[in-house]
């Protein structure tokens, strides 16, 4: 039973000998990713911290180490050279301070000299588990020392609720840095909030950013601010839409952000993935000063069948944002080409490239397999008109925790689409992620077949193609 209590004892209560036997337990899940960010026990939710400092990656992600549940939320931390090969720091941030008492919530990092300048949410509850939440800065210096400064924002400001978190700082080309923050207004609609500082310590909370929207859901959740090539995007994940088919969504606005005014306009809210979950997406500057974004590969609110084995939840893959043509593109990060092993894959773990010059109808059956008396298979079919991607046979699969709206949920996507000449797939043990017209659309599902569920069968037009890379 997750009581209370055991959702917020921290790591260091808990034995050692019992944290490594479900790490054991987690290594042994049949639905264990080959080349996704996943936790080595527990829960993992939103990337958080994403950054290129001093020639390195940084990527943490919220985590709850001692069970498939949210409870008490730490920062787990992760370096890389390339984004493919991860090194885990163990714990980036701790929730150890009366501020964080009850999560180090999700939040952001810039490289700042030597140092990584972090901001972050602390959730703290009092006596009455009444949640005060403690938006904070802190150092990350090269030997991982976390120095942790006095919280710059303290309860919620005058006319929004407990729910204030998850700070996005950037640097602008003046040197100035400024923050979005997610809130609720007091009257249960989201905002974002946008504070500015000359010198990334001490913040000036300015005011809500207009986002020339009417009432957009109650909740907006994890925002992210960035120009690209020559416009501006701002990302968020607004709570309580009814008119999609997730619980939640992650998307963007594309269009001008007037720092000074702080109005932010464009041409609507749009998805950045139509598939069954993506959320928190966050990005940073890479190496070659491209967009890169990572999402949580999961959804609140939504179970996760891995939980049987202790852990819960992976990161998407990279994506590298470009705006063509007044659209927002994502396409996979090129440098995960270099974990390709050839062309004889395993039916589960693979790259599969498909052309259709000819804009012709086509079907792909996936990860097919026999269990007991049922058939799996997952489905990708276009008629021309529509791209359906089906999971409906794909084995266990992710369901509500909580009550969903009517038109909600479901295990079918429909994209109406008139034009497919390009699609790419990136198929892991528990995940499908599939690239439509290099990287107009893209839509994502986790899948938990049998792992002996690994036929494949295709139907393509004549002039098609298609090539496999195992990974
Ligand atoms: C989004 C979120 C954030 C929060 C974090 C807590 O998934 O709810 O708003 O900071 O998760 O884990």
């Amino acid at each position: 039973m997750w009581t209370t209590e055991r959702r917020y004892r921290p790591l260091n209560q808990e034995s050692m000998a019992e944290y490594e036997a479900l790490c054991r337990q987690a290594a042994q899940s049949p639905w264990r990713q080959h080349y996704h960010i996943q936790p080595p026990a527990g829960l993992l939710n939103d990337p958080n911290g994403f950054c290129y400092h001093q020639g390195k990656y940084h990527l943490f992600y919220q985590w709850f180490p001692l069970g498939p549940v949210h409870g008490l939320k730490y920062w787990h931390h992760l370096v890389s050279d390339n984004l493919l090969d991860f090194t885990s720091q163990g714990i980036g941030i701790a929730p150890d301070t009366l501020e964080d008492s009850h999560g180090a919530y999700s939040g952001s990092a810039i490289s700042f000299g030597d140092k990584m300048l972090i901001a972050y949410t602390g959730n703290h509850r009092d006596a009455d588990w009444q949640r005060i939440p403690y938006q904070r800065s802190a150092f990350l210096s090269a030997d991982n020392q976390l120095e942790k400064h006095p919280p710059f924002l303290c309860g919620a400001p005058a006319g929004y609720t407990e729910h204030c978190r998850d700070p996005k700082l950037w640097q602008n080309a003046d040197g100035s840095y400024a923050m979005l923050l997610g809130a609720q207004r007091e009257n249960l609609s989201g905002t974002v909030l946008y504070l500015r500082s000359a010198d990334g310590l001490q913040w000036q909370l300015e005011g809500e950013v207009d986002c020339v929207l009417p009432q957009f859901g109650y909740m907006w959740e994890c925002p992210d601010y960035f120009p690209l090539d020559g416009r501006d995007v701002l990302i968020f994940c607004p709570q309580g839409l009814q008119d999609y088919p997730n619980i939640y969504q992650c998307g963007y606005l594309l269009g001008s952000f007037d720092q000074v005014r702080r109005i932010f306009r464009h041409q609507g809210f749009q998805e950045l993935d139509l598939g069954f979950e993506y959320y928190a997406a966050q990005s940073t500057l890479g190496k070659a000063e491209e967009r890169i974004v990572i999402a949580w590969f999961g959804l609140p609110d939504m179970s996760c069948p891995t939980a049987v084995d202790g852990w819960a939840h992976c990161l998407s893959l990279p994506r590298v944002l470009s705006i063509e043509g007044e659209k927002l593109y994502q396409r996979p990060l090129p440098a995960l080409a270099e974990l390709r092993k050839g062309s004889a894959h395993d039916g589960v773990h693979y790259e599969l490239l498909l052309s259709n010059p000819d804009n012709a109808p086509f079907s792909l059956r996936l990860r097919m397999g026999e269990y007991e008396d049922k058939n799996e298979e997952t489905l990708l079919h276009y008629d021309g008109q529509y791209l359906v991607f089906d999971r409906s046979r794909s084995g266990l699969l992710p369901e509500p925790e909580i009550a969903l709206p009517a038109g909600k949920g479901g295990h079918v996507r429909r994209l109406a689409i008139k034009k497919i000449t390009d699609v790419q797939i990136f198929s892991d043990s528990s995940s499908l992620e599939i690239f439509i017209n290099r990287g107009e659309f893209v839509m994502s599902g986790r899948i938990y077949p049998q792992s002996t569920a690994d036929g494949l069968q295709y139907q393509l037009g004549d002039n098609a193609g298609i090539e496999f890379y195992a990974l």
